[in-house]
C-alpha cells in the first residue's frame, strides 16, 4: 500500500483528489486539514475509516516527525495560499522521505522550487509544485504540438471557469494579485500588466461561447520563455462565468490599479458566499485554451487552437487531474524522475486526460 496524505484533503480542490484516489487498491489515503470533524466526516463520506481523517497543521514544527509516524510515502499539498508561502511541507516531505506534489499557482513558488533539487535527489523522492491546470496541463499541450513548428514564438492560453467558485484558498490567491503590476513577456519584452484588466472577450467553442477574461499573475509566465526558449510572447486570462460577476471584480481590480483601494482580499469571503448563492443561475460550463503560434516545419506561419471543455459544472476536477494521475504512478511504482522541478515534463496530456475519464471533460485538438 502507498500512503498518500492529502493536506487540505477536505477543502475544495482536496476533498475532490482524495475522492478520487479513494477507490484505488493500492493506495491508503489519508485526509489531512486542522478540524479533525471535518477530516473525520470526510473520510466517512468516501467509505473510509474514520481515522484516515487526522488533524494536521501543514505548518507544525513536528511535521517531519509526524509524516514519519504516519508512514506517509506521497504528500500531496493543497493547502493554499501559496503565494508568499516557503518550502517547509516540501521540506518536510524530503526529510521524512516522502514524495511531495503540490497545486501551487503562485509564480515565484513555483518557479522557486528547484532550489531543493540536491535535498530531493539525496533523498530519492520526488518533488513537484503546480501539479495542476498551469503549468502541468499547459506544458503538456504545448510539448504535444511543439515538433508541428520550427519555431514556437507565442503562447497565449485561458481559463473560464463555470458556476462553481473554487475553495477560498484559490480565490485569496487570485484576489491578492488583482489590480496589482506584474511582469509577462510580450513581443520579445517584459512588460507590465495588471492583476484581472487587460480584458479581453475569448470566444470558446460550443458549448461554452464568449467569456470575458482578465489577465493573471501565473507560474507560466516565467516557466514557459525557459522552456521554449524562442518564444517572444506568453499570457495567460481567467474569467468567470457570470459577466456581471467578471466586469464587478475587473471594475474592482481598476479602483486598486489607482490606488483608491488597497487590495481585493477584504471580497474575498462575501464574494465567495455569493457565488455560492447563485450557482444555480450561472452557466455550469467551463474551458481552457492554449493558442499556439509561429513557424511551422514547412517554413510558413502556424498557429493551432487546442481547447479543453467541462460541462455539468465537473470544471473543478481538471486541477486535480495532474496530482491524482502522479500519485497512481507512485502508487504503481512506476518509474519518475527524482529530484524537485515545477510540474512539466512529467504528465502527457493523454495521462492527464485519464485522470479525469469518469468525469464531462473533453478536449477539442486543433
Ligand atoms: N496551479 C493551478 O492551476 C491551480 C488551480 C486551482 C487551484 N490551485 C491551488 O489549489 C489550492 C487549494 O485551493 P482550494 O480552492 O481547494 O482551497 P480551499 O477549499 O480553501 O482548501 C484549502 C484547504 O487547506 C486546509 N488548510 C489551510 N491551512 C492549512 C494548514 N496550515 N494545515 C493543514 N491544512 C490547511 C483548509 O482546511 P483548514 O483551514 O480547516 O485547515 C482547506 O481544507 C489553492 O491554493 C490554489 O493555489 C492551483
Amino acid at each position: 500500500m502507498h500512503t498518500i496524505l492529502v493536506l487540505g484533503g477536505y477543502g475544495f480542490f482536496g476533498s475532490r483528489i482524495c475522492q478520487a484516489l479513494s477507490s484505488y487498491d493500492e493506495i491508503h489515503i489519508l485526509i489531512g486539514g486542522r478540524n479533525l470533524f471535518k477530516a473525520q466526516e470526510s473520510a466517512i463520506n468516501l467509505g473510509l475509516k474514520s481515522d484516515q481523517g487526522i488533524a494536521i497543521d501543514a505548518h507544525a514544527s513536528n511535521l517531519v516527525q509526524r509524516l514519519v509516524e504516519l508512514h506517509v510515502d506521497t504528500v500531496i499539498h493543497t493547502a493554499g495560499p501559496f503565494q508568499g508561502q516557503d518550502y517547509a511541507v516540501a521540506q518536510a516531505s524530503i526529510s521524512a522521505g516522502a514524495n511531495y506534489i503540490d497545486l501551487a499557482d503562485g509564480r515565484d513558488f513555483v518557479g522557486g522550487i528547484e532550489q531543493l533539487d540536491t535535498f530531493a535527489r539525496e533523498k530519492g523522492v520526488l518533488v513537484t509544485s503546480g501539479a495542476s491546470s498551469l503549468p502541468a496541463l499547459s506544458s503538456a499541450v504545448i510539448d504535444r504540438y511543439q515538433h508541428r513548428f520550427s519555431r514556437l514564438e507565442s503562447i497565449r492560453h485561458g481559463i473560464g471557469s463555470g458556476a462553481r467558485a473554487p475553495g477560498l484558498a484559490t480565490m485569496l490567491g487570485v484576489f491578492g494579485y488583482c489590480g496589482k503590476p506584474f511582469l509577462r513577456l510580450q513581443a520579445g519584452k517584459w512588460q507590465t500588466t495588471y492583476g484581472w484588466l487587460d480584458i479581453l472577450r475569448y470566444r470558446f467553442p460550443p458549448p461554452v461561447g464568449a467569456r470575458f477574461m482578465g489577465s493573471c499573475d501565473v507560474p507560466d509566465l516565467i516557466l514557459f520563455p525557459r522552456r521554449y526558449p524562442n518564444v517572444h510572447t506568453v499570457t495567460f486570462h481567467a474569467g468567470f462565468a457570470s459577466a456581471p460577476g467578471h466586469l464587478f471584480v475587473w471594475a474592482a481590480s481598476q479602483l486598486v490599479r489607482l490606488g483608491l483601494l488597497p487590495s481585493l482580499i477584504p471580497l474575498v469571503i462575501p464574494l465567495h458566499t455569493l457565488s455560492q448563492w447563485i450557482e444555480p443561475l450561472i452557466s455550469d460550463k467551463g474551458a481552457m485554451f492554449v493558442s499556439i503560434e509561429g513557424i511551422g516545419i514547412d517554413g510558413q506561419p502556424l498557429s493551432l487552437d487546442w481547447h479543453l471543455i467541462a460541462q455539468k459544472n465537473h470544471g473543478p476536477y481538471i486541477p486535480c487531474g495532474a496530482s491524482i494521475a502522479l500519485a497512481k504512478k507512485l502508487a504503481h511504482g512506476e518509474k519518475l524522475p527524482v529530484g524537485a522541478m515545477p510540474c512539466m515534463g512529467l504528465l502527457s496530456v493523454e495521462d492527464y486526460l485519464a485522470a479525469l475519464k469518469d468525469f464531462n471533460v473533453h478536449e477539442i485538438p486543433p
